[in-house]
């Protein structure tokens, strides 16, 4: 059977799957789940406060159902264009929003869906990506790209590695005949920053801004692995050498080498006891500072490249801590190793998340919107990005929050300077302890030979 013949089978698959909820327009379909009652506020809630500003926008719901979101960005867009495959439920989305002139319809499958270059700000999915196939995420998304003006969004929300809920006996919304597709997060992550276009001579690509667990999924099933994220359209920056890669190389990325690179990951990462805080009295600081909180929160930041073969680097999940924690990871892989061993461990009071560039911090709502009383933080950052990471955390934290940076270094480098700390970061420091160089300690340069850590307390 050829490649195209296979590609039809599944699609009809997909599309028969979806038939069988036809009959039943409510969130219990939406969201496959008998108890949708329970979860849907707070789940709508959970996105809607993470999502861009969409006043004035012109916005495209695609998969939107019976238009649980499409009734948010009617309130506000210039524009809405509710797309979905099943009649029924875009009947039932029409019915909700008679009354809305900004909302359109259009019965369509998402594959072959047609937009005019340039036309969208804000393409918005949730739950999407897993009822196509590889060969159709990568052409979807490219064709996101082109859609979108420059700067514009895209939201993906999917059920990672494993389905929103766990079957129970009867339940009809768990189909005995299931071809969902529960992707890898760092699959989305990986393919996502590789695709780009070329407009008027300038190139463009997709780059993800941040991940996190569905704060509601967390808390009421338990599950780390519904994940959110938002992309944004930007032009390339000349110095990360964009390339213009076509749909089979952007597949393979997909379908293959993002799996490899987590494989490898996860063989060093998944069930390792190697972590910083197996040995804490390393860092007295850091184990007092967490283990005095009390309820509050604590931001952990892993912004050290040199720190990506660690899951949890504090070990933050087997600490004795009532506190919250949101662990910060700026690596897609160690980013997902964090998940796992975050869905296994199951501490609702510890969250991660993943994030392009830590400057963007503070404009990211899901960590503000839940907890917003950080009085700590711990950040493993590298030489070069200390200053950034403190002007970042300065606008989320509590005054008075107490800092803790650990600084990596390579090479035999027995200082750093910390003298430009309180005039780039522009934050009051009070106290500014002198660096401690931890060095030649086995477990944590294992694998990088000469690599060295400071410590730098201060009060912001
Ligand atoms: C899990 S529901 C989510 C609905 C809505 N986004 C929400 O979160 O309430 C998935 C929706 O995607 C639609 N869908 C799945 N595959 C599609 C495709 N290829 N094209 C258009 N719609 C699709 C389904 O009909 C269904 O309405």
């Amino acid at each position: 059977m050829s490649a195209q013949t296979d590609a039809l089978i599944i699609r009809g698959e997909l599309k028969t799957f979806w038939d069988g909820y036809s009959q039943i327009t409510d969130e219990r379909s939406m969201m496959l789940n008998e108890h949708a009652d329970l979860l849907k506020d707070l789940d709508c809630r959970d996105i809607i406060r993470s999502l861009p500003d969409t006043t004035g926008m012109d916005v495209v719901d695609i998969g939107a159902g019976i238009g649980r979101f499409t009734s948010q960005f009617a309130l506000n867009a210039r524009s809405v264009l509710a797309v979905d495959f099943i009649e029924s439920f875009l009947e039932k989305n029409k019915e909700r929003h008679a009354e809305w002139p900004n909302v359109k319809f259009e019965v369509n499958d998402a594959v072959h869906l047609k937009l005019p270059k340039q036309s969208v700000d804000f393409v918005f999915t949730n739950w999407l990506m897993m009822y196509l196939t590889d060969a159709e995420v990568v052409g979807f998304l490219s064709d996101v790209c082109s859609w979108l003006r420059p700067n514009g969004y895209l939201h993906l929300r999917e059920s990672c590695s494993q389905p929103s809920s766990q079957k129970k006996a009867g339940d009809k919304f768990h189909a005995e005949k299931n071809p969902t597709f529960y992707r890898q997060k760092s699959q989305y992550l990986h393919l996502l920053s590789h695709i780009c276009v070329v407009e008027n001579g300038e190139m463009w690509q997709l780059q993800p801004q941040w991940a996190v667990s569905v704060p509601t999924y967390v808390r009421l099933e338990a599950n780390w692995r519904q994940v959110h994220m938002i992309i944004q359209k930007v032009k390339c920056d000349p110095l990360s050498k964009c390339i213009l890669r076509n749909a089979v190389q952007l597949q393979d990325i997909l379908s293959s080498e993002a799996l490899q690179i987590q494989a490898t990951y996860d063989a060093r990462l998944d069930n390792v006891r190697k972590h910083l805080g197996n040995n804490v009295t390393m860092f007295p600081h850091v184990n007092d500072l967490l283990t005095n909180i009390g309820g509050n929160c604590a931001l952990v930041i892993h912004a050290s490249s040199l720190l990506s073969s660690y899951a949890d680097p504090l070990n933050l999940s087997k600490l004795n801590v009532d506190c919250r924690v949101w662990s910060v990871e700026t690596n897609i892989f160690a980013y997902r190793s964090q998940v796992t061993h975050m869905n296994t461990v199951k501490n609702a009071n510890i969250r991660a998340q993943w994030t392009h560039n830590i400057c963007h911090l503070p404009r990211q709502q899901p960590i503000i919107a839940e907890w917003d009383d950080f009085t700590t933080v711990v950040a493993f950052v590298n030489k070069e990005n200390m200053f950034e990471t403190v002007s970042a955390v300065k606008t989320i934290v509590k005054r008075g929050a107490k800092c803790i940076l650990i600084v990596a270094t390579v090479g035999q480098t027995r200082s750093i300077d910390v003298s430009k700390l309180t005039i780039t970061s522009n934050v009051s420091i009070t106290r500014l302890e002198q660096p401690i160089c931890i060095d030649k300690i086995s477990n944590i340069i294992d694998e990088q030979g000469s690599m060295s850590w400071f410590c730098v307390e201060f009060t912001i």
